[in-house]
């Protein structure tokens, strides 16, 4: 097993044909091993939803390679006819807004998507409570969402991403709705995740006061995927 989370070679990404056409990525190479906790900072528009997507096996790059972990999963085409399987298996997402489903309390939030996928519910459980545990909010368990602080869901959400035990996270922006502080405490625990659990995240941000958390700022300029 190589440290390599992720992999990309010359990966191309476009939008429309004739005047629709846009040029999102050209001839991105890159590799983010375990462990790593990486930024995504682009202008507005830039891409950095549509490269997210494209790691996270979501959005058909146009051409190149993408590596999961040691697996070539896309080679100018989806290597296999489950990409919903890879996902599942090994990516974890984590979006601005929480997500949550407001009608399910938190541990039943936790298990639903490992339960749908055959998970034994007493074995998701055991995981979602070690998480919540993890989490300082294991006595929310029988809470509602609605019934939580917007720090608290995302720390729900974030264990909702990790309750598959993923090699990968991709996390959209996780703190644009929270305030400097909860920022600071979702990215130290992002942070705190890579490390002890060996996963490697992509982070998307706009607040520059989270990269001091990060090992590596990737950027978007002028449709090149760069490091800083
Ligand atoms: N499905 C799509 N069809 C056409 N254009 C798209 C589509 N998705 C995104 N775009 C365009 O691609 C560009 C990058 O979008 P996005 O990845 O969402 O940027 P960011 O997340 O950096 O704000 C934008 O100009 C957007 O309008
Ligand atoms: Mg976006």
């Amino acid at each position: 097993m190589s440290k390599q989370a992720i992999k990309v070679e010359h990966l191309h990404k476009s939008f429309g044909k004739g005047d629709t056409f846009v040029d999102i990525i050209q001839d991105a190479s890159f590799s983010i091993d375990k462990g790593e906790l990486v930024a995504l900072v682009a202008p507005s528009g830039a891409g950095k939803t549509t490269l997210l997507m494209m790691l996270g096996c979501v959005d058909k790059p146009n051409s190149g390679t993408i590596y999961i972990g040691d697996e070539k999963v896309y080679d100018n085409k989806w290597l296999t006819k489950e990409t919903r399987k890879i996902r599942r298996e090994k990516i974890g997402f984590i979006f601005q807004a929480h997500y949550l489903i407001p009608f399910l309390n938190i541990i039943d939030n936790l298990t639903l998507l490992p339960q749908s996928n055959g998970t034994k519910e007493k074995v998701s459980k055991k995981k979602a409570r070690e998480l919540l545990a993890y989490f300082d909010i294991a006595d929310k368990e029988k809470a509602m969402p609605s019934q939580l602080s917007g720090g608290q869901n995302q720390r729900v959400a974030i264990a909702r991403a990790l309750v598959n035990n993923p090699q990968i996270i991709l996390a959209d922006e996780p703190t644009a709705a929270l305030d400097m502080q909860r920022s600071v405490a979702v990215v130290k625990m992002l942070k705190k995740i890579a490390i002890e659990q060996g996963v490697a995240i992509v982070m998307v941000t706009h607040d520059d006061r989270m990269l001091q958390y990060c090992d590596r700022v990737m950027k978007i300029e002028d449709k090149k995927v760069v490091f800083d």
